[in-house]
């Protein structure tokens, strides 16, 4: 049986699962450590990858490989293949101010016009997360080091340019050719000069936004490839070196497209994923414009649009949580679950770290209706796994305002196999929730992709492998509409 790797190669670490393309088995997996930061050079996603992929017992027997990972980081290239400053990732918020200049700029000076124009163009409002910011911090910011950008490349796209052997002059086996650079609709669909929706849905990019943040267009964009097209082979000294032909490389995705591809979901169906950060997707047919910022309007991994509210006080949020109550996961959990529904009124507004839905990066966490009989342990649990879960139905509630179809929801992320967070989340969602077994549904996603694009290299309309998820628990729907009131009322007093 052919088997094919996946690789996620996220903000914390890279992961690698070694599986079984016709059936989905797990055969081996290996993981290491990324350093932390919200910029970092790039070099230790590639040493990441060489430890990960020894410890999954390498790779020389995998047919096709295939990389999804962290959205939007800026990966800027000089002509010699270099990088040429740490990439600036995701969650890194220096580039919000120029996030404002961009969207005041397109809208001719008035900030709604603008807003309504990117997501009209580009499917999202900027935040500073877009990497299309990142490029005018650097152009204002780091001039010397803007003239010299030759390409831009993300996360994904720069990892599986080096699987494939490029790379700068001597410290790679095939050198830096810049036109060999690939990507796919989803990952394009978050650097805000990519358009997924253009050309009847084939999808462009926008070489005018490139030239409003740069200043200039002519760098290199990695080709977009469709979604179970190859970009190749992996270089043999990296992957398929005992496969005839080697390793064919997948177009790789964005780590909540892949994610997406793993769940095997399909328009009608929601994940919400409680990680590092808190991410609220949807599959629909194609992306809506939604000026508000609420909804980014991303592609997924099949040629589906994937809706997106993405918040920044995830699980983070419990963490700080156990912090402050001195507990572990489950204590916390037994607390929050020792408490009433609403907390008696105590109500945390998570924004422990700004937030970016709704767009407040300066914002703080408050904690509203404090009284002698709240000042308990199990109510301040309660609150802060309350609070989380309501930020992230807000974004719920901002795709149902989308017209976008709610049939089936997933509950995914680490937190997620919290007994509290479970519970809580039918009562806060007022909706029937599935959580399906743990894994590393990014990996999982990317290798699925990697068995699909070795399927379409004999049958070019092969569908993408019949690979399941199992539900493992499922859980009723039980409406607690007071905890969303309540938070209603003090959301915006912060
Ligand atoms: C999505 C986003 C995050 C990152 C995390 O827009 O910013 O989900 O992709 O890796």
């Amino acid at each position: 049986m052919p088997l094919v790797a996946g690789v996620d190669t996220s903000t914390q670490s890279c992961k690698i699962v070694v599986r079984d393309a016709e059936t989905g088995r797990l055969v081996r997996s290996g993981t290491a450590k990324h350093p932390d930061g919200t910029s970092i050079d790039p070099q230790h996603w590639w040493d990441a990858f060489v430890a990960a992929s020894h410890e999954a017992g390498g790779l020389d027997d995998v047919a096709a490989i295939a990389v999804g990972g962290q959205q939007h980081g800026l990966v800027a290239l000089d002509s010699e293949g270099r990088v040429i400053r740490d990439a600036i990732l995701w969650n890194d918020t220096r580039s919000a101010p120029a996030a404002e200049d961009l969207i005041h700029e397109l809208g001719d000076g008035d900030r709604d016009a603008g807003a309504q124009a990117w997501a009209d163009a580009v499917g999202s409002v900027l935040v500073a997360s877009l990497t299309v910011t990142k490029l005018r911090w650097l152009r204002d910011a780091e001039p010397d080091n803007a003239a010299r950008v030759a390409a831009v490349a993300l996360p994904h796209d720069w990892l599986t340019w080096r699987i494939a052997g490029y790379g700068p002059e001597g410290e790679s086996p095939l050198g830096p050719r810049l036109d060999a650079l690939v990507t796919d609709r989803s990952d394009a669909s978050g650097t805000g000069y990519y358009d997924a929706e253009a050309d009847g849905g084939k999808g462009a990019y926008r070489p005018d936004l490139v030239r409003l943040a740069l200043g200039r267009d002519d760098v290199a964009l990695p080709r977009v490839l469709g979604p179970a097209e190859s970009g190749g082979v992996a270089h043999a000294s990296v992957a398929g070196a005992d496969v005839e032909g080697g390793a064919l490389l997948g177009p790789g995705a964005g780590d909540n497209a892949a994610a997406a591809l793993a769940l095997g979901m399909t328009p009608g169906d929601i994940a919400i994923s409680i990680g590092t950060s808190g991410v609220v997707s949807a599959v629909a047919p194609a992306r809506t414009a939604d000026g508000t910022g609420a909804i980014n309007g991303f592609a997924d991994a099949t040629g589906n649009a994937l809706m997106l509210a993405v918040t920044l006080n995830a699980a983070r949020v419990l963490d700080a949580a156990r912090a402050v109550l001195g507990v572990d996961v489950h204590e916390l959990a037994d607390l929050a679950l020792a408490a009433p529904p609403g907390a008696d009124g105590l109500v945390l507004v998570p924004y422990l770290e700004g937030e970016r839905t709704p767009n407040r990066p300066d914002a703080t966490g408050t904690l509203h209706g404090i009284r002698l009989a709240t000042s308990t342990r199990e109510h301040l649990a309660r609150a802060y796994v309350e609070g989380m879960l309501c930020g992230l139905a807000d974004g719920l509630d901002a795709l149902r305002a989308q017209g976008v179809p709610i049939e089936r929801v997933m509950l995914i992320g680490g937190a997620a196999q919290s007994p509290a967070v479970q519970q809580v989340a039918t009562q806060v969602f007022g909706l029937a929730i599935g959580v399906p077994e743990p894994g590393e549904y990014v990996a999982d996603g990317a290798a699925r992709q990697a068995a699909w694009v070795l399927a379409a290299a004999d049958d070019a309309d092969a569908p993408a492998p019949a690979w399941s998820t199992t539900i493992a628990t499922t859980l009723d729907a039980d409406p607690r509409p007071v905890v969303r009131e309540q938070y209603a009322a003090v959301r915006d007093l912060v």
